[in-house]
């Protein structure tokens, strides 16, 4: 049988360096949850289409289940894991919280992290503005609504603090 050849490499995930070794076929989206211990990027349809695996490379929304995990090194990587500052949520989680944006959670982490892209980009977003942005990332419980909603409660918490 052939032997498995594995790759040594290092991430920057959340700030801080991750040194894994891996298949040089496995997917970012299975180096961050089975080799660095982070969960937050879902696995959902594994194909690019679902958004739940989405992550930031470099400040810009990625889904990290069409990159290998050696693709993901040279780059911040941020997951959903780094928004929260020890018990206080960011003001995407709280309002997502507040106004029922989640169910079963699953689209969640993905929601945010594109929805943290778009403010970054537009801190006065439209509501249209945000149903455009989202318009990737699946959702097979809330019906979109509360999610918008939150996301426009976010961007309001967000410039009064600023
Ligand atoms: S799991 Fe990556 S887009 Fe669906
Ligand atoms: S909250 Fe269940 S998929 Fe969105």
């Amino acid at each position: 049988m052939d032997e498995i050849v594995m790759i040594a490499y290092r991430l920057e995930v959340n700030g801080h360096p991750q040194d894994v070794r891996t298949e040089p076929r496995k997917l970012l989206l299975d180096v961050l949850r089975e080799d660095v211990g982070l969960t937050g990027p879902h696995a959902g349809c594994e194909h690019g289409v679902c958004g739940a695996c989405t992550i930031l490379v470099d400040g810009r929304s990625a889904r990290s289940c069409l990159m290998f995990g050696i693709q993901g090194a040279d780059h911040q990587l941020t997951t959903i894991e780094a928004l929260a500052s020890g018990d206080r949520l960011h003001p995407l989680q709280e309002e997502f919280s507040k106004a029922h944006a989640l169910q079963c959670g699953y689209c969640t982490p993905g929601m945010i992290l594109t929805a943290l892209e778009l403010l970054g980009d537009n801190a006065r977003p439209t509501e249209g503005d945000v149903r455009e942005a989202l318009s990737g990332n699946l959702c097979r419980c809330t019906g979109y609504e509360p999610i918008v909603k939150a996301v426009l409660a976010a961007a309001l918490r967000m410039r009064e603090a600023s």
